[in-house]
């Protein structure tokens, strides 16, 4: 950690800390983590009771998504005052504390970032709409409406926002429509205007840099700049008013500008801090690379959503009607994304849980029995922790809590997206589509990475204190001993897996978490291979994952093990580890067979004490 390069090279600027491409960071969605006070609603000093337990499992940097005020519309990421703590959180005293507590374990604590946009209930908001002549009123984006042939009053253009509807609302008051990518309560701020960014970087970022923040995961970092002659969308779905439009605003004209101003000025100044950006809609390498590569000075590295996206109908109107997909599809997107650092400056994330999308185990694992669930949860952690970039946790993964149980209804669903699809699917009067919307609401719905954390096999699982109601309904299967203490004692549970296995990505980081990928059957729609190669020592890591419940051969594959490591005798290729438990290895050593949702690990050196 900490350390310091002192030239100017390739991996960066002089005097930039580059302690977090090694780093293990781990999401904590503060409403649902741990409940300090039994009102049912997570908060900071839950956080700071738990952060030993972060500490053990092997976490360097803790991401806390929004605790500012905020009507709470969108949990937090519709910021009424940047500068003061949700009270159901705590108060700036606990956050101040949190700050301290994380430093004196020696890890890191970075703020989510939203400034794309405000609550409506922000003053700034409160102001621009008050008049057309109001300092503010052009720190937000105005529009004056359009008229159909019949003279009704139509939006500026025909976007569609991400919560259903259109990006655009009226105003009655002034006359005039303002636009929101996201929610109607969640107006976009017109980064356009030199002294709205500076009130940004003034009252959003400095304000918690100067507090000891080590910076920040940055919300919808994509699109600040949008093109500013507002065309119409090309149509997509005939005979709907609102069209997908993300070509509009994202990755707009001045973006990079935007983010070039907002590192130089802010994030360079204290100390580097650690930029990590959300950077959807954005699927080309060619794309990605000015904003992660290091000449550029732009952001130290972003998440891009191929992979999380799998299973989703598409961006916009269709993302809840769920589509297959095969495993080679998963496996291409990530070679993609391991493989277009190579010969770069620029940096990665690997992850594959956040506060918007289902759980890991549940899209790309099994839970048909807890067998498959164990051992795909932690084959899963090992496909994870052996990726090339910074790795992301996200709170539970580490445990394999799984999807909302089927059964359960509409009724347990809270987040304004799964609302707005679901409306809007009830709307049309169409029962097919209001089926198939549940249906994917059941694997992709964020609210399932919501549910509150699973600490042990109490009424409400430790979350809260047995008589609170917790905001969210507890799962099932937190009594069924998928929580912590459960797994806390017993080594080779998921948790325990994943403290051995995080042990090992820092042991072995040249392979692990820097090495160079490379992918071996491609087409294979039950198992994933890769070759880890470090770049100076010549060590190999053969990664081996049965991605599905059969066993799996690899003699009718023609892979043999100790030829893809280079060895010369097969003894020479190291078992270096396996998702099995200890009882369920008899036979490994003939190294040919796969169980269902088993995952290995091959070296071609002998393994360190
Ligand atoms: C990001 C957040 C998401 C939020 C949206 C609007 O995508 O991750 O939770 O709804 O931005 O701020
Ligand atoms: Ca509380």
């Amino acid at each position: 950690m900490n350390h310091r390069l002192h030239h100017d090279g390739k991996n960066g600027w002089v005097g930039k800390t580059q302690y977090w491409k090694d780093a293990v960071v781990y999401q904590v969605y503060p409403a649902s983590f741990k409940d300090s006070n039994g009102d049912g609603w997570g908060d900071i000093p839950g956080v700071i009771s738990e952060l030993d337990y972060l500490r053990d499992l092997g976490v360097d940097v803790v991401w806390l998504s929004p605790m500012f005020e905020s009507p709470q519309k969108d949990m937090g990421y519709d910021i009424s005052d940047y500068q003061a703590v949700y009270s159901r959180y705590g108060s700036l005293a606990d956050l101040d504390k949190l700050i301290s507590s994380c430093h004196e374990r020696n890890m890191k604590l970075i703020l989510d970032l939203v400034v794309n946009h405000t609550s409506d209930e922000h003053p700034w908001f409160k102001e621009s709409r008050s008049s057309k002549t109001n300092p503010k009123r052009d720190w937000y984006i105005w529009k004056p409406a359009r008229y159909d042939s019949d003279g009704n009053r139509i939006p500026p253009t025909n976007w569609r926002s991400y919560f259903a509807g259109p990006t655009w609302t009226w105003d009655d008051n002034t006359e005039e429509y303002y636009l929101h990518l996201y929610g109607s309560f969640q107006p976009d701020l017109n980064w356009e205007n030199p002294s709205c960014r500076e009130a940004i970087y003034q009252d959003t970022m400095r304000f918690w840099l100067a507090r000891g923040v080590d910076g920040f995961r940055i919300d919808t970092v994509n699109k600040y700049s949008k093109r500013t002659d507002f065309p119409d969308a090309p149509i997509t779905f005939p005979g709907e008013p609102n069209q997908p439009a993300a070509e509009m605003w994202c990755n707009g004209p001045r973006i990079h500008e935007f983010i070039r101003e907002m590192q130089a000025k802010v994030l360079t100044p204290y100390n580097h801090a650690l930029s990590v950006g959300e950077l959807s809609n954005t699927p080309l390498p060619s794309q990605v690379l000015p904003y992660v590569s290091a000449a550029n000075r732009e952001l130290d590295m972003v998440f891009e959503f191929s992979m999380i996206r799998l299973g989703t109908g598409g961006a916009f109107q269709d993302k809840y009607l769920y589509q297959p997909y095969p495993l080679s599809q998963l496996k291409a997107h990530v070679a993609t994304w391991q493989t277009f650092l190579e010969g770069t400056d620029a940096w990665h994330t690997v992850f594959c849980e956040n506060h918007d999308n289902g759980r890991a185990v549940s899209r790309f694992g099994d839970t048909s029995s807890h067998q498959n669930w164990e051992r795909s949860a932690k084959a899963i952690c090992l496909w994870q922790a052996t990726l090339t970039g910074t790795l992301f946790l996200y709170q539970g993964q580490e445990i394999g809590m799984v999807n909302m149980p089927r059964e359960w209804g509409i009724q347990e669903y809270k987040d304004c997206e799964s609302m707005g699809f679901y409306q809007e699917a009830v709307a049309s009067g169409d029962p097919d589509r209001i089926s198939k919307t549940m249906d994917g609401l059941r694997i992709l719905a964020r609210d399932h990475a919501r549910l509150p954390f699973q600490w042990d096999d109490s009424t409400n699982a430790g979350f809260t204190s047995e008589r609170a109601v917790p905001w969210m309904r507890v799962h099932d299967s937190a009594f069924e001993g998928l929580n912590v203490n459960r797994q806390r004692e017993d080594e080779e549970s998921v948790l325990g897996f994943y403290k051995t296995v995080l042990k090992l990505r820092k042991k072995y980081g040249e392979l692990l978490i820097h090495g160079a990928f490379r992918h071996l059957l491609p087409e294979d729609e039950a198992l994933f291979v890769y070759v880890k190669e470090g770049a100076e020592s010549g060590r190999k890591a053969l990664v081996l994952l049965n991605f599905s419940r059969e066993e799996q051969d690899l003699s009718t594959r023609q892979l043999s093990v100790a030829g893809t490591l280079g060895c010369e005798e097969s003894q020479e290729a190291t078992l270096l580890i396996t998702t099995l438990r200890e009882g369920e290895r008899p036979g490994i050593e003939s190294p040919e067979q796969l169980k269902p949702w088993e995952g290995r690990v091959y070296v071609n050196f002998v393994e360190e004490a």
